[in-house]
């Protein structure tokens, strides 16, 4: 029977998924595939733990360079995070003809050109199915299961940390700052949350889907990130009265100008499945022309979902060892010579719905005066909402919805809107988004 050699390189959270599953279904996985696929050799800096965790039976070093290097391993699979040694250690295993599993989405998103360039000119595949939203088959379904479509537009909650923050937020209507430790005590949060909570994560993940769904290189550093750290309970429960939950999504579109790619708290319509994603999982929104919206949901994180799609990386790997790389799915699942280098449109040019909240004294004319200035805009309003100030104020919270617009005309709206004397302080602008069609 044919064999196919793992080198794994991290056995903490997901490498030790990865080994749990690969040994408990390996019936069942050789069945599938028919091959047997054995963990040979594993790098991990605690050895101690990687033998305990793998009861003995596996070669273990604290050297990952040793793996990437054993001529007897077929396939690397790289669950050590970061990109600098986690770089040298995926281009180290390229060059000597290995194949790769990564769950990292930092590094495809700032690297991955440049590393699926090496994979082609090695003839080796380089999976990665774990680093979008954990367990759920994304990257499998952008690539293969909806290729015949002209994908439209990718909307996703792929950060199970933020999503568990908001849901924290709205059930319960606590502030970001009261939520924010205890995320972190369950163990979602990491000691420093600043790549989740400000949306870096997101924009990883959203950065490597834009890439496959339109057929273009990863553009990571045009993304437009905003996290959920400014984002006001007052906010979360004025959308909630109108109909609304907010969620940080990252979505891309095409347009005929170019691909929007964008990572923000998000307005969309309770009645959407995907609003009532809940807690820290995740789910992704897929458009295609031909079978229109789709929904992906399931678990972006934790031991288990992750290894499943790490194990499933490897399944492909050992049915389509041996082959022509002409056989193998293209990394961006478009063939390299037809990736089309399209513009990522900056922020002020992308168009979206809104949600505005303004204090303003509560006095004659004041609306009229807003509303004004929307109209001078072209911009149409959707729905309205204005607060009773409370007994001792004299300022209400007034809440406007509108149509779509150009995001440089609302902010030249919002600068208006903030001139008036009778408006205090900032406005809050929140974008909003249908995912309907
Ligand atoms: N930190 C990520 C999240 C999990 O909160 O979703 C791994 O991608």
């Amino acid at each position: 029977m044919k064999q196919l050699n793992v080198g794994l390189l991290g056995i903490g959270t997901v490498g030790g998924g990865t080994y749990t599953v690969l040994t408990r279904n390996a019936e069942e996985i050789t069945r599938r595939t028919g091959c047997k696929i054995n963990v040979i050799q594993v790098a991990d800096r605690n050895v101690d733990y990687a033998k305990k965790v793998t009861s003995g039976k596996v070669d273990v070093t604290d050297d990952a360079f040793a793996v990437v290097n054993n001529p007897q391993v077929d396939v690397v699979v790289e669950l050590i995070g970061g990109y600098t040694v986690a770089k040298e250690l995926v281009l180290q295993a390229i060059a000597n003809k290995k194949h790769v599993v990564t769950a990292n989405k930092a590094l495809l998103a700032l690297y991955g050109n440049e590393i699926f360039a090496a994979a082609k000119a090695n003839n080796v595949i380089v999976a990665f199915e774990a680093a979008v939203a954990g367990g759920i088959p994304i990257i499998k379904a952008l690539r293969e299961g909806l290729g015949a479509n002209r994908i439209e537009w990718v909307a996703g909650i792929i950060n199970g940390t933020t999503n568990f923050i908001l849901t924290e937020m709205r059930e319960k209507g606590l502030a970001y700052q009261d939520v924010i430790g205890e995320a972190q005590r369950l163990g979602y949060a990491e000691a420093d949350p600043t790549f989740d909570v400000e949306g870096v994560d997101a924009a990883h993940k959203l950065t490597i889907m834009s890439a496959i769904a339109f057929g273009m290189p990863l553009k990571f550093n045009e993304a437009y990130t905003e996290g959920i750290t400014k984002l006001q309970q007052a906010d979360i429960k004025y959308a909630e009265e109108l109909g609304y939950r907010v969620k940080l999504l990252g979505i891309t579109k095409r347009t005929d100008k170019g691909v929007e790619l964008r990572v923000h708290p998000t307005l969309i319509p309770e009645k959407r499945l995907v609003a009532n994603v809940n807690g820290a999982m995740n789910a992704v929104v897929v458009k295609g022309d031909a079978v229109g919206p789709t929904l992906y949901y399931g678990a972006g994180a934790g031991a288990e979902p992750t290894a499943s799609a790490v194990v499933a990386d490897l399944l492909d790997i050992a049915r389509l060892s041996g082959a022509d790389a002409s056989q193998h799915v293209p990394y961006l699942g478009f063939q390299a010579d037809a990736v089309n280098d399209l513009p990522v449109l900056p922020i002020s040019e992308i168009h979206s719905a809104y949600y505005l909240r303004l204090r303003a004294s509560d006095k004659p004319g004041v609306l009229a005066g807003v509303t004004k200035i929307l109209a001078d805009k072209n911009i149409s309003i959707d729905a309205m909402l204005q607060k009773e100030p409370d007994d001792n104020e004299t300022e209400a919270d007034i809440i406007i919805l509108t149509h779509i617009t150009q995001e440089k005309n609302m902010d030249a709206a919002i600068a208006a809107i903030e001139a008036l004397p009778a408006i205090s302080g900032k406005v809050t602008k929140l974008r909003m988004e249908e995912l309907g069609k």
